[in-house]
């Protein structure tokens, strides 16, 4: 296989920005084919990509031979019947995240997923942020142990987009966007969940102007987890802070802000401060090390976030052309999918405190 055939399900805003930065990277992919049942989606994508077949049925593209590997740009609540079907008709999927929409379905993926022959990777485009980057280089350095505490959350006001499904969507669901690379750090998975929901405070007519879920992992781990869509707010902004033995250590898209005393001069202890470090040499646009050849396509991809759909696909691609294992696979798709799930299930209980299961768990088997 020279480069890999790629087919897009659902030709809606993030369908169509995937499909650019499949085009940015022509050395892995090729994009052959795009599905779509709305007419208005389809056009778009037809005005864009001339040179693609276009099928209004996602079955008819993954039985059309077009495609040796499929992103699924559609419906959460759809995810896992596409990814299955790619899987059953030995194409490689990248999944969008969230993986699944209830405990069942994450058990029938872990299931197809573990017996399939071709290749499932979570996109969980967050862990190919910089920060997620510079976090781990910290850790690999020794300076992230003992972590005791993270503050992590994800604020996007779309109250007033035309998304209808976010004015009733539980907010804590879309939990991927922080756990993904948070869980990454820690290597421990949620246990217990207490979660609780604002309501709708401000009047703006969505159900949960915020939610917030307190997380303890299996090993002991606080994760306090923010997720506001119905708040006027400048955003979107993902924002991490880790408490650690060494200090503490935040995280936003485009820096990293570090304050870990050991590091400073013993001697002059009262110049001890936060130090701040860059993660983009163009504000919020792309990190320092990635390298862009159509800044025109770069731009019209949105800027792949940051850049980190380039890398999470470079890693997709790198796994299927030289039979690696999955980057981010079904565990860690899951891990960062099904805390939200039960978080959900205690907000509605007004914060009863959850076990979270998980369908490899001994006692489930
Ligand atoms: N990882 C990220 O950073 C990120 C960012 C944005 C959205 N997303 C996810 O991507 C997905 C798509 O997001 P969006 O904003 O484009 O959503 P959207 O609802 O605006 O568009 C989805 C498109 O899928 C189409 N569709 C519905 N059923 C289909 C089917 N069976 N086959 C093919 N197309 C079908 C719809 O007609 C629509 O055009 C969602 O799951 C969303 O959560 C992820």
């Amino acid at each position: 296989m020279d480069t890999i055939r790629i087919g897009i399900l659902g030709c809606g805003p993030r369908g169509m920005q995937m499909a650019w930065v499949t085009k940015l990277i022509p050395e892995y992919f090729t994009l052959t084919c795009m599905s779509d049942p709305d007419n208005n989606a389809l056009e778009s994508a037809q005005k864009n990509f001339p040179e693609i077949k276009l099928f209004q049925s996602s079955d008819e593209l993954l039985d059309s031979g077009l495609a040796d590997a499929v992103i699924t740009e559609i419906p959460p609540a759809i995810h896992t019947e596409y990814v299955v079907k790619a899987l059953e008709r030995n194409i490689h999927v990248l999944g969008e995240i969230p993986a699944v929409n209830s405990y069942e379905e994450g058990c029938y993926l872990w299931e197809k997923v573990n017996s399939a022959k071709a290749l499932y990777m979570g996109g969980a485009n967050p862990n190919y942020r910089e920060k997620t980057y510079f976090a781990l280089e910290l850790k690999k350095k020794g300076k992230l142990e003992n972590v005791a505490y993270i503050e992590t959350s994800y604020i996007h006001d779309l109250s007033r987009s035309k998304d209808a499904w976010r004015s009733t969507y539980e907010s804590c669901r879309y939990c991927t966007h922080s756990l993904g690379p948070v869980l990454k750090l820690i290597e421990s998975a949620p246990k217990t969940v207490s979660c609780m929901s604002t309501g709708d405070r401000i009047g703006n007519g969505c159900s949960h102007n915020a939610m917030t879920a307190t997380y303890q992992t299996e090993n002991g781990i606080l994760i306090r987890l923010l997720t506001a869509f119905s708040m006027p707010y400048k955003g979107p902004a993902h924002t991490t802070k880790i408490f650690c033995k060494s200090g503490i250590v935040e995280l936003y898209n485009e820096k990293a802000r570090c304050w870990l005393p050991a590091d400073t001069d013993p001697a002059n202890p009262q110049q001890e401060d936060f130090v701040e470090i860059p993660l983009s040499v163009n504000g919020a646009s792309r990190p320092d090390r990635l390298k862009i050849i159509d800044e025109e396509m770069f731009r019209k991809a949105s800027w792949g976030h940051n850049g980190s759909d380039l890398f999470m696909m470079q890693d997709f691609a790198d796994a299927i052309l030289n039979h690696k294992p999955s980057p981010v696979g079904i565990r860690e798709a899951l891990q960062m999918t099904l805390p939200g799930i039960y978080a959900a299930e205690s907000a509605r209980e007004g914060g009863a405190l959850k076990q979270i299961k998980y369908p490899w768990d001994q006692t489930n088997k």
